[in-house]
């Protein structure tokens, strides 16, 4: 692999010790993918985030780090609110222990912006490198967004958060973005009606066929917080790291690609609408959670007026970035005059909230993951009737 004198002098430890363990991960990474050179990115998204996940092993390796980040670096949700953990009734060392590991990234010039969605605060373009690591977000990236991101372990965001590289492999290469198996509907007219909670549960069925293939939807017309909910329920479902939609995702509107579209040969899945439907019960929830991944100001708005005039009966929690506040405090103040909680910073699978719970939510992501991650028993619905079940309607 050919290193720049850059690259080398963080090898050789000339910037300390912190710096060239980073570089001997991107380099070891390399290898193993047989990338030729590290390239740039223009941002890291870093997961790893909630001490639920990373445990005392992970917190212990992130305070023996130092040195300061070289490209601006975002955190992926925590495992609680920076404020007001106490009334959401977060275990005492429980927050201890998540308010050392945001210490640890503080000190490392990680941004505490703890959000999946952190397209929604910066800007990105089309073909701009990335070291991204939360699923939804690495899919949203490449997708829609149509920058590049291979999709990053903690420790390689890291890594590339504190060097501002990243090995050229995978998603960074413009031929490994081709599609690989193509989706249709059985009955595609169907989804002109759809939310994104049917697209979601589109993503489930579709991610578990792909595994960590490339698809290819044909015959749909999702706007973005569709194909946002559809990337991330395929990440869970599966582990697909980009999707292109005919004539709506941008990559999919370029002659190169709309050349393999048309030229390749790829494996057809139908899709039955019956099994998308089959997804959604009435089951009894004893919650009722959204912002998975967290909440756009279009989300914002729609949840607001859905729950004007409305008192929720059941916990009733959003879940949002705490950069969502800026611009949106009339939207907030409706939110919490229904009694639903904005919670910032976290979201429902990675804080301990809703452990053991049934738990109706608009996720096709948050539907696949509750059980795993929280023992929780999961209702789809969509955001109209989330509201209308947490409001007893
Ligand atoms: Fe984001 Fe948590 Fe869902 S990180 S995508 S809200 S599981």
């Amino acid at each position: 692999m050919q290193l720049d004198s850059y690259d080398q002098a963080l090898l050789n430890g000339e910037s300390g010790e912190t710096k060239q363990k980073m570089m001997e991960i991107l380099v070891s990474l390399g290898k193993i993918y047989n990338a030729e050179r590290l390239i740039e990115v223009k941002s890291v998204q870093v997961s790893g985030a909630s001490y639920k996940t990373i445990g005392d092993t992970g917190l212990e390796w992130l305070s023996s780090l130092s040195g300061k980040t070289v490209v601006p670096s975002y955190l992926n949700p925590i495992g609680m609110p920076r404020d007001g953990w106490e009334e959401l009734g977060i275990p005492k060392d429980f927050a201890q222990k998540q308010l050392e590991v945001n210490a640890a990234y503080a000190k490392l010039g990680i941004r505490l912006s703890c959000t999946c969605t952190p397209y929604y605060y910066t800007l990105i373009e089309r073909g701009d490198h990335l070291a991204w690591s939360e699923s939804s977000a690495v899919v949203y990236a490449n997708s829609v967004l149509g920058a590049r991101t291979n999709r990053e372990g903690g420790p390689s965001a890291l890594a590339a958060a504190l060097t501002g590289k990243t090995p050229e492999y995978g998603m960074h290469i413009v031929k490994n973005r081709l599609p690989q198996i193509d989706f249709v509907l059985s009955e595609p007219e169907a989804a002109k009606s759809w939310t994104p909670a049917e697209y979601g549960a589109l993503g489930i069925i579709a991610g578990a066929v792909a595994g960590d293939k490339i698809p290819l939807f044909k015959g749909i017309r999702p706007k973005s917080s569709m194909l946002k909910s559809m990337g991330a329920a395929m990440a869970a479902s599966g582990a697909v790291p980009l999707f292109h939609v005919e004539d709506i995702t941008p990559e999919a509107r370029f002659p190169f690609f709309k050349k393999h579209f048309e030229e390749d040969e790829r494996e057809e899945i139908v899709i039955e609408n019956s099994e998308i439907a089959e997804l959604f019960s009435d089951l009894e929830p004893d919650s009722v959670a959204v912002g998975c991944p967290h909440v756009s100001t279009e989300e914002l708005s729609e949840l607001a007026a859905l729950l004007e005039g409305k008192k929720v009966k059941l916990p009733f929690y959003v879940f949002a970035a705490a950069d969502s506040m800026k611009g949106n405090e009339e939207l907030y103040k409706i939110i919490a005059a229904s009694g639903a909680k904005i919670v910032h910073d976290t979201c429902m699978i990675v804080s301990p909230l809703l452990e053991g719970q049934t738990v109706m939510t608009n996720s096709g992501k948050a539907f696949t993951y509750l059980p795993g991650m929280c023992k929780a028993i999961p209702r789809l619905g969509t955001i109209a009737d989330c509201v209308k079940v947490g409001c007893g309607l």
